[in-house]
């Protein structure tokens, strides 16, 4: 598929069949899902990704009724960390340290830039940055699931304190972002017949 057939292929499925993704396909999708791009490239959010259906039972009490909660194959959860400052940035650093194979010292520049630019925002200001950071992902995510074949729903429809409470984020200084149903879509599916609806390029689009 081209991109443009992917992303009309693809829709928000409402309806999962029972059928499980390959764990391959799972797999080169997450892996697509991180390399996403990141401000400063510091990746300030983590991937849960749900299996187990006893959890997912009790995620769909905080999931308004969404039952794809359940019926999907893998539930990934986008959590932002919410410790947002020097420790982030150093651990980051530190990172690019080992895979550049570039000495911590010859970063201190670098890595005080971040710092610094990161110590101008609020603590509310962190907090949205690294939501955003998060969406970015799951754009990628979305974009990468089509282009493999898998069906995808995501979920910005639900309790997001409650899911963190479920999961015990708090005590990993995570707190959910949103969540993103991965699947098969069921023949019933509804939606699946719906034409897209999109702003076309006179509408959404100016170039100067
Ligand atoms: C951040 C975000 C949150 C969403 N939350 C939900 C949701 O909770 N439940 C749902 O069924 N669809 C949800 N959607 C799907 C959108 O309704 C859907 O993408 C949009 O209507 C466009 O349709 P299409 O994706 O099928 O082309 C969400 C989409 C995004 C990007």
């Amino acid at each position: 598929m081209s991109v443009i057939e992917a992303l009309n292929w693809r829709y928000a499925v409402r309806e999962f069949s029972n059928e499980k993704i390959s764990d391959e396909s799972l797999k080169t999708l997450l892996d697509a899902t991180r390399l996403a791009a990141t401000s400063y490239g510091l990746q300030p959010y983590r991937l849960m990704v749900i299996d187990d259906k006893e959890l997912r039972k009790k995620l769909l009490e905080f999931s308004f009724g969404q039952k794809k909660v359940l019926y999907c194959s893998h539930l990934v959860v986008f959590a932002a960390q919410t410790n947002i400052g020097d420790s982030l940035v150093d651990n980051y650093i530190r990172k690019v340290s080992n895979v550049r194979k570039i000495p911590i010292t010859e970063l201190r520049d670098y890595a005080d830039h971040i710092k610094a630019a990161l110590s101008n925002k609020s603590d509310k200001q962190k907090r949205e940055w690294a939501h955003q950071q998060a969406y970015i992902a799951l754009g990628t995510l979305l974009t990468s699931a089509a282009l493999l074949g898998i069906d995808t729903c995501p979920m910005g429809g639900i309790d997001a304190r409650a899911y963190d409470d479920t999961l015990n984020f708090k005590s990993i200084n995570l707190e959910t972002s949103m969540v993103c149903a991965l699947g098969v879509r069921a023949q019933q599916d509804k939606s699946a017949g719906l034409k897209k609806v999109r702003y076309d390029e006179s509408e959404m689009l100016v170039t100067i």
